[in-house]
């Protein structure tokens, strides 16, 4: 672009901000970026995101936990609202999944803004059936250590990608077993028992649904998401300093995309 047409373009701008805002600018934890609605305690002062989406980093370089949950985070994909997360219960069993077979993921995880995603798969735990599994649910060995299995109870495992109320569940109904599943991420691949374990530690996916329209801020005039905790509510901080609702008021200043496109 000619330098005259970039100065005439600059001299609609608006001013820069007298003084911006930067507490909440992205942070780092592994690597991972941590922004709204996350934020990283102990660095960033809580009104950066939500309550339970405080991130503790882990000095050691594990996958830094969720809030106060059970939860490590591998990955945070801001654009679809996602996080990929596994259990530490579940992974740092050392009975290889033998302790999943009391676990109930659903009762486990009750952060009330995530949920888990259905494009996860699932992996199911079955034992003590009153009639034979089908010959693809691979039998575990749950006779050692303090599983749930401990004693010989014979369990099963299986990887389904059905729908929620699809065919694994009318196998296990079927059957007549106790049952836990897991979500793991799609397209994993179960092969032996022993795959359990790698499978928990890639996780699965969550998404998240916070109130206030973030990107809607961010789009009006230089406005930053921020969580006011006085209040329980999203806030839109602008650059005059002042909190608003939603979006930052436009002020003096017309938007110059909007000019040219008139
Ligand atoms: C980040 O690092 C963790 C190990 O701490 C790894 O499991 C994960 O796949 C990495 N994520 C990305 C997006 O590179
Ligand atoms: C979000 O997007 C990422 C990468 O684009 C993808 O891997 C992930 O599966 C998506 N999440 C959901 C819940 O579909
Ligand atoms: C797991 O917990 C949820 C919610 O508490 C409940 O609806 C569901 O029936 C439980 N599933 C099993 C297999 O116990
Ligand atoms: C299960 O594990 C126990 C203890 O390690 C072992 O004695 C037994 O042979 C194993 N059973 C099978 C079917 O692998």
């Amino acid at each position: 672009m000619h330098a005259a047409a970039v100065l005439a373009l600059l001299a609609l701008l608006p001013p820069l901000p007298a003084a911006l805002d930067t507490s909440c600018v992205p942070a780092s934890c592994g690597n991972l970026s941590i922004r709204y609605p996350f934020w990283l305690r102990g660095r960033q002062p809580p009104s950066c995101g939500y309550p339970s989406f405080g991130i503790d980093c882990d000095p050691a370089g594990a996958p830094p936990l969720l809030s106060d949950s059970y939860l490590r985070l591998l990955d945070i994909h801001y654009g679809n609202s996602s996080v990929v997360a596994f259990h530490t219960n579940l992974a740092d069993d050392p009975t290889s999944g033998c302790r999943a077979t009391k676990f109930n993921m659903s009762s486990a995880i009750v952060l009330s803004l995530l949920t888990i995603s259905r494009a996860n798969w699932e992996l199911f735990l079955c034992g003590n059936c009153a009639r034979r599994l089908p010959a693809e649910w691979l039998p575990m060995n749950c006779s050692m250590g303090s599983g749930a299995g401990a004693g010989g109870a014979q369990w099963f495992l299986y990887l389904s990608h059905d729908e929620p109320g699809g065919g694994a569940y009318q196998e296990i109904a079927a059957a007549g077993c106790q049952y836990s599943a897991v979500p793991v991420m799609p397209g994993s691949e179960l092969r032996a028992p022993g795959d359990y374990a790698g499978l928990v530690r890639r996780g699965f996916l969550l998404e998240w649904k916070v109130p206030g329209d973030c990107a809607a801020c961010e789009a009006s005039g230089g406005g930053q998401c921020r969580f006011d905790a006085g209040e329980n509510a999203f806030r839109c901080l602008c650059p005059d300093g002042s909190n608003q609702p939603a979006t930052c008021a436009r002020g003096e200043f017309t938007d110059p995309m909007i000019s040219y496109s008139n």
